[in-house]
């Protein structure tokens, strides 16, 4: 972009004076954060009537499904249009197989049908990834190397698919960064009549630190022997690698696309979106979440406006919506705003 001088520079031009008054900084702003665009995870676990706060995620609470509907009812309330959610699975129900992640009766199918049954107009995304489900922890079936396999893997991935399409849920969101998964889901969905069973791919997922807080959220991080994704997960220091991944799932099928995480990936977004223009998500994720929360409890950062205008930086930067944990409150301040 080249800038034209023509009109002088100073004292000709002095951008001050647009920012000026308030009335002229709203009629030039380019860029507006609304409750649209906001998509809250949930964390849900077995049992009944109770909320477990988590410890590296203040204010983060993970519910009983039977706590589901009361919740998405204030959720739409507020204008949120979707919610992500994410099983704490029972240790016992984990395995080598990973055989629980499709289980028609498992704990997201039935906080699937919950949802969809209290307030069918939120929509519910589903998390499809065996991170949950495996007794190690990673996201896909492991060999006795301890490489998790690519291929085997993605038919586990699409009866998981499947059975969150069958469940109800409105938009499934593969997190686990097999090569192929989106093809096979896409194929799969189609076959069984899902024809608009949506797919939103974590298309460029980084093997990132900042994932942490999560891992505890989920119970994951115990069970995780080598922390370490990276055989699956992008290279922090690529970006011209998350275009490729991201163009692969468009092609296979991926109805739209995330980057993750958030906030240190901006470029990244800004990039998929320039070169792909097509509907572009990003994940304010857990341990963004974490360290915001740390400074606020600290009293060193605005807590409300540090929210907004975190969020408000995605939307500069090229996203369509964001998946954050503060989705819930950016909301009400955008209602009293
Ligand atoms: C699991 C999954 C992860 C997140 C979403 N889905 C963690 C991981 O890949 O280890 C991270 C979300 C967050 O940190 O908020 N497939």
């Amino acid at each position: 972009m080249t800038f034209s001088l023509s009109r002088g520079a100073y004292p000709n031009t002095r951008l001050r004076r647009l920012r000026a008054q308030d009335f002229s900084r709203r009629l030039i702003r380019e860029h507006q954060l609304t409750c649209d665009d906001l998509i809250l995870p949930l964390f849900v676990i077995e049992g009944r009537d109770e909320t477990q706060r988590v410890a590296s995620m203040p204010g983060v609470e993970r519910l009983t499904v039977d706590l589901l509907a009361d919740k998405a009812r204030e959720l739409a309330q507020l204008g949120i249009p979707a919610v992500a959610l994410f099983p704490v699975v029972d240790p016992a129900h984990k395995s080598e197989d990973a055989r629980a992640a499709y289980d028609a009766n498992g704990l997201a199918q039935r906080a699937v049908r919950e949802l969809k049954n209290a307030v069918p107009e939120l929509g519910v995304l589903t998390d499809v990834a065996l991170d949950p489900f495996t007794s190690h922890g990673q996201d896909g079936l492991m060999n006795d190397s301890g490489y998790i396999v690519n291929d085997d893997t993605v038919e586990v991935l699409v009866q998981q698919a499947l059975s969150h399409a069958a469940a109800g849920a409105d938009v499934v969101a593969p997190s686990d960064m097999m090569d192929g998964r989106i093809g096979a889901i896409r194929a799969a969905l189609e076959r069984e009549g899902h024809v608009n069973t949506m797919i939103m791919s974590y298309a460029a997922k980084y093997a990132s630190a900042y994932y942490g807080p999560f891992r505890d959220a989920v119970g994951s991080a115990g069970n995780l022997k080598s922390g370490s994704k990276v055989s699956y997960q992008m290279d922090p220091a690529n970006g011209d690698e998350a275009l490729h991944e991201c163009a692969l799932d468009l092609q296979e099928g991926a109805d739209m696309i995330m980057i993750k995480p958030g906030m240190p990936y901006l470029d990244v977004v800004r990039r998929v979106k320039d070169e792909l223009r097509v509907p572009t998500f990003a994940y304010q994720v857990s341990g963004e979440y974490a360290m915001h929360c740390a400074a606020f409890d600290n009293g060193w950062l605005n807590r409300e406006a540090v929210i907004v205008e975190s969020l408000l930086a995605f939307k500069r930067a090229g996203a369509d919506g964001i998946l954050t944990y503060f989705a819930e409150e950016a909301a009400r301040l955008l209602q009293n705003s």
